[in-house]
């Protein structure tokens, strides 16, 4: 009972390649449904780290010897393989960052701090984290800057009548996020951009939850930058890009100043890089993009819409099941959503479901999910989040059920 439609991809063995999760947590074997969060990696990845710490390491675009040639090409072929990955016209658009959050701040202090005036708005939505709301709240302090939300509807879909209301021409960015990684929503980002770029407005997605999950064509989405962490798709820590489209990123000063960012320096005054390495001051995580590469590497070997496919199907499953436990209420768009489910149980805190739940094995996450605005808007103090990826399988699911229905006769 249950089954999945099986496709030709093989979904056992791309699970094998994941180490960690052949393991027992709490002396039940580990169900890892906390992948909004973080994503494991595969033994591709882990390898391709291995690889470049044993045969290649050396800083990059500095010395004049082998092991540094050797460590520059991989770094640049990194760039060249993000732009790819997200439709860029260009490596020269991507900037490597830490993840999703520092490619916001860059946006936010570099462009914010060069074209942001006292009175100009930045649209956010109430569905952002809070990587693409603190940031504008700081720039908009220094600038004399407000901020504006487009609403959210009890569904859990931006409401879109009141864009073309908001779009005033006070308005200088729209920033949102294109998956809500507390509700799921898939918002339509190439419409949004459309509508923003009609009337002049430069547009940033946040793609933190979007990248590694579906085809991401940053050209056909018609935005101006967009955000992404390497470690939601597989990808180490500390590893994630920023696209700038090559005239907005041409645009921008500097944020951060020190080595690998100049031309020449004197001491009263120096001359900087074009972009992207204008941006990428110090040395970089050149490990973490070298691993990015890998990541990509590996997603497309499976294809991303076969993982977007895969995603529906857990989660369409999820929901489904869902139905059989009593006194639990999934939020979010009841059609098409990613791989994300965010719950309530009446009159039980998450924390404690979602420890409940992980004394049987079973990762979650409960709370606000640096969400807060967004929880205050469902009155709610958090949730309790399953979030999966395509090594995944509905027998996990299945899994969680029970543990669910065991929580509800727990916690009566
Ligand atoms: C929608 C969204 N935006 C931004 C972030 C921040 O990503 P990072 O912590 O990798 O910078 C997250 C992480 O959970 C996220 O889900």
């Amino acid at each position: 009972m249950h089954q999945l439609r099986t496709t030709p991809t093989d979904w056992p063995s791309i699970r094998a390649d994941f180490p960690i999760l052949d393991q027992q947590v709490h002396g039940q074997p580990l169900i890892y449904f906390d992948n909004a969060a973080t994503t494991q990696k595969p033994r591709q990845v882990l390898e391709a780290l291995r690889y470049y710490y044993e045969h290649d390491n050396a800083n990059v675009h500095r010395g004049l010897h082998e092991l540094s040639s050797r460590a520059t090409e991989a770094y640049e072929n990194a760039r060249a393989r993000v732009a790819q990955f997200i439709g860029a016209a260009s490596p020269d658009e991507i900037v490597f960052t830490r993840g999703t959050t520092e490619g916001i701040n860059l946006v936010a202090q570099a462009w914010g701090g060069k074209f942001l005036r006292e009175g100009d708005t930045i649209l956010l939505t109430e569905m952002e984290h809070h990587s693409n709301l603190v940031p504008w709240q700081l720039v908009a302090e220094q600038r004399g800057a407000r901020l504006r939300f487009v609403p959210v509807r009890d569904d859990g879909t931006l409401a879109l009548e009141p864009l073309d209301r908001l779009l005033t021409p006070e308005v200088k960015l729209f920033a949102f996020t294109h998956v809500s990684n507390s509700l799921g929503t898939i918002n339509p980002a190439a419409e949004l951009c459309a509508k923003a770029r009609a009337v002049g407005v430069v547009t940033l997605i946040d793609g933190a939850q979007s990248a590694g999950h579906m085809p991401v064509n940053v050209r056909e989405i018609g935005c101006d930058f967009f955000a992404f962490s390497g470690h939601k798709m597989c990808a180490p820590t500390g590893s994630g890009a920023l696209y700038g489209r090559a005239e907005m990123l041409d645009a921008l000063p500097p944020w951060h100043g020190g080595g690998e960012m100049i031309v020449s320096v004197a001491l009263e005054k120096s001359s900087f890089k074009k972009a992207p390495h204008r941006f990428e001051a110090g040395t970089p995580n050149i490990a973490g993009a070298i691993g990015l590469a890998a990541a990509i590497d590996y997603l497309e070997t499976i294809g991303r819409s076969t993982i977007a496919e895969h995603d529906a199907r857990l989660t369409n499953y999820a929901v489904e099941r869902f139905a059989e436990l009593p006194g639990m209420r999934i939020l979010g768009p009841a059609g098409e959503r990613g791989a994300i489910l965010g719950f309530v149980m009446e009159n039980v805190h998450p924390h404690d479901l979602t420890t409940f739940a992980d004394q049987r094995g079973l990762a979650m996450r409960g709370g606000h999910h640096c969400n807060q605005p967004l929880m205050r808007r469902f009155g709610l103090p958090g949730t309790t989040r399953a979030s999966f990826y395509f090594y995944n399988t509905t027998e996990e699911i299945d899994r969680m059920i029970d543990i669910l229905r065991d929580a509800v006769r727990f916690f009566v």
